[in-house]
């Protein structure tokens, strides 16, 4: 004897089905947006390119720390690589590098009292413009371009 299942408790089970699915689709995108972003740091998406360079204002809010001497803040650019770090270096100067160790490769921490470490533990630190101060690595961060006009950073980095 062959089972009938009308077609209106087919309908009902197939929206239910997708229903679920949607469901977990949302909640997964929700879940990789919040992995993406750590606090102290702006997505490339995020900010404001100009000529091709990336502007942060440092009106903003999310811009603050960079207002004050001695301290940093991390741009996502993408979730391959280790983030952009940019510091306060003095009244008039501003530095943007890699916060990627040249030692292997672990994540440059933000700066405290004027000197950035490497989150390794290895003991490696550089200086607010990512200059190599001790430790095992033996070069500087990888740096780009930073100027700071009107209150405003604008960094040369590769973006395309
Ligand atoms: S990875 Fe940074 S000091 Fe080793």
């Amino acid at each position: 004897m062959k089972n009938v299942i009308p077609d209106d408790l087919l309908n009902r089970r197939k929206f239910l089905f997708d229903s679920a699915r949607l469901l977990v689709m949302i909640s997964s995108v929700s879940a990789l947006a919040c992995a993406c972003k750590k606090e102290g740091e702006n997505r490339l998406g995020e900010l404001a390119i100009e000529h091709g360079r990336i502007v942060l204002d440092l009106n903003e809010s999310r811009y603050q720390p960079l207002n004050t001497i001695g301290n940093g803040l991390k741009i996502e650019i993408t979730r391959q690589e280790k983030p952009l770090l940019v510091t306060r270096v003095s009244a008039t100067q501003v530095a943007a590098f890699s916060s990627q160790c040249t030692h292997a490769g672990y994540e440059i921490l933000l700066p405290e009292q004027g000197v950035l470490t490497c989150s390794s533990g290895h003991g490696g630190a550089f200086s607010l413009t990512g200059q190599l101060l001790s430790g095992p690595p033996k070069s500087n961060l990888p740096s780009y371009p930073a100027q700071l006009i009107a209150n405003r950073v604008h960094i040369a980095y590769p973006l395309s």
